[in-house]
This record gives C-alpha cells, structure tokens and sequence, in this order.
C-alpha cells in the first residue's frame, strides 16, 4: 500500500486544457515516484453530463460534477484545477479559494488587470496554494535557458524579442464566440492574441529577462465583423487579431514582440531570442527540445551558432524521463508543473508563477491594450 499523502483534484473544463492536465497528473506517479504526495483525480466537471461521463471515464476520475460550485462544495477534493475558459477564472478562483481549496488556473489569470486582482487578493487572503498554468517554463529547453541566463553566461543584455504566430483565423467566414470559437469573443476572452498568444511570451519573458518597464503597442483586427454562433447575428468583433509591442525592460534591455492569428503558415511558432553582451540565446516552439546558444568566448574558428539537443539526465527535468538524445513533447510541460506543484507542498514553497507572479504580466497586457487604443506609451 502506497504511504504518499493524496491530493484530491478536481478539474473544470474538459476542452484541449482539461486534456492536458488529466494526461499529467495521470503521469505522475510513473515518472516523478519520489513526489511524497500523488495526484488522486476524484472528479471532473463539465455542463454536459454525457460529456463529463464520458470524460471521466476516458482519464481516470472518480466521479463527475456538472455544475462547478458543487465541485468546490465538495469535502473531498483539496485542489481545484480550472480548465475554462478566460471569463469563468476570476468567480471560479475566488469561490474555490473562499472555500479553502487550492487553486490552479490556466492562463491568463483573467478578461482584465481589475478580474486578476480580485484573485490575487482572494487567493491571499485564504492562504491557498496555488499556480497559473505557464507552461512553457517548463520546456526543459527553455528551463535551461533561465539556467544560463542565470549563471551570468550573456553579459549585459541588450535585447529581448518574441513572436507567436498563427494562422487559424484568416477566413472571414469563421463565426465568433461559442464552444471552441470563444477566443474570438472579447466579452469571453479579455483580448485577443494580447491575452492568448502575448500572455505566455510576457510570462517567459519576464522570467528569463525580468519586469518590463513601459509598453508602446499597436494592435489591429483585421475582420471587424463576424456571425456570432450563439446570437446568429452579425457582430462587431472585439477582439485584437494581431498586435505587435515594444518595450523597456528594468534591466535596460529592449524588448520586440510580435502576436498575429494571421500569418499564413504558421500554426503556434512560439520563438524567442535573448542577445546578451558575450551571449545569445534562442528557442522555437517547433523544435522544442532544442536550445540554440551562440559564445562569442569561444575560439574564432569554431565560433558560431550551436544547437543544443536538451535530451540530458543533467538538463532540466530530463532525467525523469527515457534515455540521452530521445526527445520529449508539449504535453510534458503540463507534467512538470503539475509534479512541480506537488513538490512545492512538500516543502511548503510557492509554485511559480504564483497568482501575485501572473499579475505582473497581466498588467503588461492590459498596458499594452491602453497603449494601443490611446497610441501612447505605458509604464507598467
Ligand atoms: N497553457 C496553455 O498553453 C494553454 C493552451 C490553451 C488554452 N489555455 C487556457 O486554458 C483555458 C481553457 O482553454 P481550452 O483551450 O482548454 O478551451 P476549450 O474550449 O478547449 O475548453 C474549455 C472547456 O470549458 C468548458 N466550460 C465552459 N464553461 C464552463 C463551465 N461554466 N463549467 C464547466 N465547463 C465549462 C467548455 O465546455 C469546454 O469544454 C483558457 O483560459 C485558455 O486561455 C492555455
């Protein structure tokens, strides 16, 4: 019989995200078995009850729920994992936090700058653990990048710049809002790339290169009306369809990021790059388990561009897993955060980004909107 201390999840959404993170906590106990506690999925929610029946059934939980506040009212879950969507976040957290549960979120926190704060501020007042689902920070590649970024490796920084682009939008005929098109409602989501794609390149940006001083942002929507799928009718569409910013980092460097849902040909190419004074660094989506460094203190002739396959027992999170040079995938990222959390109750430490940690690019968000409506620069 296992002596692990359960942790009884229950998660809301049963979408791409509740996917995810049914897949990691199922995973946990096969690659992480010196976690002292183990995930236990005691119940899902979704509206549907065939849906959540169904759901259950294929991940592994218990039990299901079909309304979320019976979800929270419930004595025998600990944690509360919220899969919905951006304008569910702020009255689910703060009712799972009231009720003394934990909570993980999905990014981003919430619709707006005034919704995350009220979360925070719940969250802190009940003194519940809790994480915001940033996921690409733990990409063993891009863990090793903060790891050298860390270590002093780059020198002064100089420059920062971020792209995520997609192209699943451009038809005119794609109708907003409703099941699988509600990132197309500005009512739902808050913005649009700014809040969905921008949201995770801010996370890791600050991260790796710290706070972002002040914004100067341009944003456009291309299509300004669509058919609304759960009104029929044709409405104005609120959302940013691409937006591109500019920035000051604390530390002095300069920041260039890049967001569209119109760039035909790429379908989530997530990429960065860091430009330090002895050092650069760069990463893409694509090709996730590689890290590209450039050392100008190597030797001349072989100076250049290496290609760093982070496959390694001594690289981050990759002795969990198979053996040197065999790759690993995006669900992986959800795995690890999920067993990060649950290393963070083990030794009572906080699981970053934490809510007050999401705030922060939360503000660049919403600093980043203000300065392309007012066509002004922002301080953060
Ligand atoms: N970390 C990441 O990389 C990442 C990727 C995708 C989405 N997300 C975030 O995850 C969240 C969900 O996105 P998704 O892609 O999984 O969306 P999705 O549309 O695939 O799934 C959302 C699910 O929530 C359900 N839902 C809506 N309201 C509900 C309610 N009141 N009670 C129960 N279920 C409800 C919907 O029916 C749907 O099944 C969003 O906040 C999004 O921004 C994060």
């Amino acid at each position: 019989m296992s002596t692990k201390k359960e942790l009884r999840i229950g998660v809301i959404g049963c979408g791409f995200m509740g996917r995810t993170h049914s897949n990691a906590y199922n995973r946990i106990d096969n690659f992480f078995p010196a976690l002292a506690y183990t995930p236990v999925l005691k119940a899902v929610c979704a509206r549907n009850e065939s849906k959540a029946k169904a759901f259950a059934e294929q991940w592994g939980f218990e039990s299901y729920e079909t309304d979320w506040k019976k979800l929270i009212a419930r004595e025998d879950i600990d944690a509360v994992d919220i899969c919905t969507p951006n304008d569910t976040h702020a009255e689910i957290a703060i009712a799972a936090a009231e009720a003394g549960k934990m909570v993980l979120v999905e990014k981003p926190l919430a619709r707006t700058l005034e919704e995350s704060q009220t979360m925070v501020d719940a969250i802190e007042k009940a003194g519940v653990a809790n994480t915001v689902w940033y996921n690409y920070r733990r990409i063993p590649a891009v863990s090793l990048a903060k790891q050298i970024i860390d270590s002093g490796k780059l020198g002064r920084i100089y420059h920062y710049r971020a792209n995520f682009l997609q192209d699943w939008t451009i038809n005119a005929n794609l109708p907003q809002g409703g099941e699988g098109l509600w990132r197309m409602d500005a009512s739902v989501a808050g913005s649009g790339v700014t809040g969905d794609l921008l949201a995770h390149c801010i996370d890791t940006a600050i991260w790796l290169n710290g706070s972002i001083k002040d914004v100067s942002a341009v944003t456009e929507t291309f299509v300004k009306e669509r058919m609304h799928q759960l009104t029929g009718k044709v409405e104005k569409v609120g959302i940013d369809d691409a937006c591109i910013f500019h920035c000051h980092f604390q530390n002095g460097s300069l920041g260039l990021f890049e967001s569209t849902r119109y760039a035909r040909g790429h379908k989530a190419l997530y990429t960065f790059e860091i430009n330090g004074a002895n050092a650069s660094l760069r990463w893409d989506l694509h090709d996730l388990n590689r890290l590209e460094y450039f050392d100008y203190a190597d030797e001349g002739i072989v100076r250049g561009w290496r290609s760093i396959h982070v496959t390694d027992g001594d690289q981050p999170y990759m002795d969990k897993w198979w053996v040197p040079g065999l790759g690993i995938g995006y669900e992986h990222s959800f795995i690890h955060q999920a067993a990060d959390f649950l290393k963070s109750l083990e030794d009572g430490s906080p699981c970053s980004p934490t809510f007050r940690e999401a705030l922060e690019t939360q503000k660049v968000c919403e600093a980043v909107i203000e300065s392309a409506n007012t066509k002004t620069w922002k301080e953060i």
